[in-house]
């Protein structure tokens, strides 16, 4: 697990009305039947047009799952069979990275997630994503703090967001959600996501704790409400296709699992100034 600092620059009194916005875009899939690059192409240019920031949570190139790799690492493939795979596997990369480049800049992490090619060199399609458009890589799992930065009035805003590409199943569309409330009480943080699940899920939870100020000279105790939000990350990977082999039905389909809704989540973070004092949280997911 990785931790990483982001800043960014906010401008007063800009962001007591105007939130921050992260889109979600990942698992793409894009190399599997049904990989919706176009809508993908959509969100990330939506998100440039808004101002929005993008986190990546993995699962981009589907050449490979793990189990896949076990085996094409055991099957003493020839070179050349092995080569036109990196090929396919490069020529995804590529058309992802023209796809992120105009928002690199605004990109605050790439995850890693189950699906991906290793080079032989050791790379991957999301380390060498991340190296290419000089975005910092978490991993599988991390933990990502943004600090908000008034230079003028001199503050800095902490928010923290854990970030996980997630494990899983489950036919219900807050299965993922299940799993993030479960990891929630052990990981202190702002914001929870989870990718792997193909499902925009988000659920508020509001965190109550007790701060105390010197008043008149005596302590006072203020409760203090802070929502904190759960959020399934979404997808690109079409369950159903049209007029796609009858011998070859998609694992939703042969499974009987409910389509995905595809997209990215999107959320917003407002910057919170009141008596007791300046705070970054949730205020809500689209
Ligand atoms: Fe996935
Ligand atoms: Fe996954």
């Amino acid at each position: 697990m990785r931790a990483i600092l982001r800043r960014i620059e906010v401008s007063y009194p800009d962001y007591l009305r105007e939130p921050v916005s992260i889109l979600t875009p990942g698992d793409l899939q894009l190399g599997a039947p049904g990989a919706d690059f176009e809508r993908f192409r959509e969100d990330v240019r939506r998100g440039i047009e808004k101002g929005s920031y993008f986190i990546i949570p993995g699962d981009l190139v589907d050449i490979a799952s793990p189990s896949n790799r076990r085996a094409i690492a055991g099957a003493g493939l020839y070179d050349s069979v092995l080569l036109a795979l990196e090929q396919y596997a490069e020529e995804a990369r590529l058309m992802i990275r023209e796809v992120l480049e105009p928002a690199k800049d605004r990109i605050l992490a790439i995850l890693s997630g189950h699906h991906f090619w290793q080079y032989s060199d050791g790379t991957t399609t999301d380390t060498r994503l991340a190296k290419d458009l000089n975005v910092p890589f978490l991993g599988f799992t991390g933990a990502l703090r943004l600090e908000f930065v008034d230079k003028e009035r001199k503050i800095e805003v902490p928010f923290d967001i854990y970030i996980t590409h997630g494990d899983g199943s489950g036919r219900l569309p807050w299965s993922p959600l299940q799993r993030l409330h479960s990891i929630a009480n052990y990981f202190i943080a702002d914001l929870y996501l989870i990718g792997h699940h193909h499902k925009r899920a988000a659920v508020p939870l509001h965190r109550m704790s007790v701060r105390w100020y010197r008043r008149n000279g005596k302590m006072q105790g203020v409760l203090v409400e802070l929502p904190v939000h759960l959020v399934g990350t979404g997808g690109y990977l079409k369950g159903y296709i049209e007029n796609d082999p009858p011998w070859q039905p998609t694992y939703i389909e042969a499974k009987m699992l409910p389509p995905a809704a595809l997209g990215c989540s999107e959320i917003l973070i407002r910057i919170v100034e009141d008596d007791k004092g300046v705070y970054a949280c949730t205020s809500a997911v689209v």
